[in-house]
């Protein structure tokens, strides 16, 4: 078999044998394929598309090129969580303690990720002694004790959509529906869960940023994972504005302990409550969506949740200190007030320059060298639909360095439009695949 060939026929609009893809994928891996080359397949992928055959084996050739992590040694159904991506998105963090707290457990491998903010693992890392690089005996017995642990992804994980990932993020090939869905599902499946609750983000801050494109790619998760048998459900949830009013790390996790102590954003909280909810439906705990969501909210209104979050900090070196004082997590030199410049409501808030707002404070990272800084980020004051008057704080920003500041206000003035017209509040849920 010879790449050439492989590429002449992607190009052709022709459908991939399972052979060629494992072939490619593996090239790819062991360095066997060159850069050129593999840039040239993503291309024609992402033109001509991939049919369902060829994405479940893409999918597979991906979890093959690394190790899969057996979890049968934890006690009861895995369900895991996966978002597509998001501004503001810290949903993982308070939803592993609240379906943990009805006794289902979430053993989550995560990622620290590239982008506006940190990932899951930076954020909590802004809890002073938080660590995620627990062995996996620890992890498992975690997960037994108190039913909720997060580790860090492993090298050894799908290591060939490492790769690919790292190339289709300089050649303008992230945002194809097989592509995604394959990176997706391979690091899902090879994570040991046995259900899985997909969250595809649509609007301004997502990848997919038209709805249709959102189902469709729920569309092809859903395919894969029931296709080998793991249940499998995806919720279509909005990104055009931040998700919550927060962003940043340590005051993501700030937003994130409030919900667990009843004070949480409405919107986050909506979100929380539906994949809370699906959560424990596909770990058979409860009968319906309806109990799903009372249950979820049962868990926040008994203390419960926030207890076994703080046994969760605790049992992976956390200070709680920063749970009971969680204003500690974004305290900076200075906070700056973005004020409204004139009356009226808000139309936009855009996800995607917030997100580059809080990355020119320092609140993410572009190359994998560069030091998160936890403490800074954005507090939204106001959201879509919300009126303001003039003078009225819309945005505040915490900073350490006035030298970032500048940048972050021109990206905040561009991100917020205000006007005269009535303007309804974005809903949160699209739909459900
Ligand atoms: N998240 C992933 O893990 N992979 C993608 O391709 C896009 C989002």
């Amino acid at each position: 078999m010879e790449m050439i060939d492989i590429l002449y026929k992607k190009r052709n609009g022709e459908e991939l044998s399972k052979e060629e893809i494992k072939y490619f994928v593996e090239g790819y891996n062991n360095e066997r394929i060159p850069d050129y080359q593999m840039s040239a397949l993503l291309m024609a992928i992402y033109f001509k598309g991939m049919n369902k055959a060829e994405t479940v084996n893409l999918t597979n050739a991906i979890i093959n090129s690394g190790e899969t992590i057996d979890l049968s040694m934890i006690k009861g159904l895995k369900v895991d969580k996966h978002s597509t991506g998001g501004v503001g998105d810290k949903t993982t963090i308070a939803l592993g303690a609240l379906v943990a707290a009805n006794n289902v457990p979430v053993a989550k491998l995560s990622g620290r990720g590239l982008g506006h903010t940190g990932g899951t693992i930076d954020k909590l890392e802004a809890i002073q002694g938080f660590s995620a690089d627990l062995t996996i005996k620890k992890f498992a017995d975690q997960v037994n004790s108190i039913k909720f642990s997060l580790g860090g992804q492993t090298k050894d994980l799908a290591p060939a959509d490492k790769k690919l990932y790292a190339l289709r993020d300089v050649t303008a090939t992230i945002d194809n529906i097989s592509l995604i869905a394959s990176s997706v599902m391979s690091k899902k499946l090879a994570s040991g869960a046995d259900r899985i609750v997909l969250d595809v983000k649509t609007g301004s801050g997502a990848f997919m940023k038209d709805i249709d494109q959102a189902f469709e790619l729920g569309r092809a998760m859903v395919d894969i994972g029931n296709g080998v048998g793991k249940n499998t459900v995806a919720v279509v949830t909005d990104m055009e504005q931040p998700l919550g009013n927060t962003i940043g790390n340590g005051i993501e996790v700030r937003e994130a302990i409030e919900l667990l102590q009843g004070e949480g954003s409405k919107d986050l909280l909506e979100l929380c409550h539906y994949l809370g909810s699906y959560m424990l439906l596909l770990a058979e705990k409860v009968g319906s969506l309806d109990e799903g969501m009372e249950k979820i909210q049962e868990v926040i209104d008994n203390g419960k949740a926030l207890d076994v979050f703080k046994s969760f900090v605790q049992s992976q070196g956390g200070d709680i200190k920063f749970i009971e004082q969680p204003e500690l997590l974004h305290q900076t030199q200075d906070i700056y007030e973005y004020k409204a410049l004139s009356e009226g409501y808000i139309h936009r808030l855009d996800a995607e320059l917030l997100g580059k707002s809080a990355l020119t404070l320092g609140a993410g990272r572009l190359d994998k060298s560069t030091k998160i800084d936890h403490k800074v980020g954005l507090q939204l004051e106001k959201k879509i639909g919300d009126y303001v008057n003039k003078g009225e704080t819309v945005i505040t920003v915490f900073y350490n360095d006035k030298d970032k500041l500048d940048g972050a206000l021109e990206l905040l003035q561009e991100s917020v439009y205000i006007s005269d017209a009535e303007k309804k509040p974005r809903k949160i849920i699209h739909g459900v695949v």
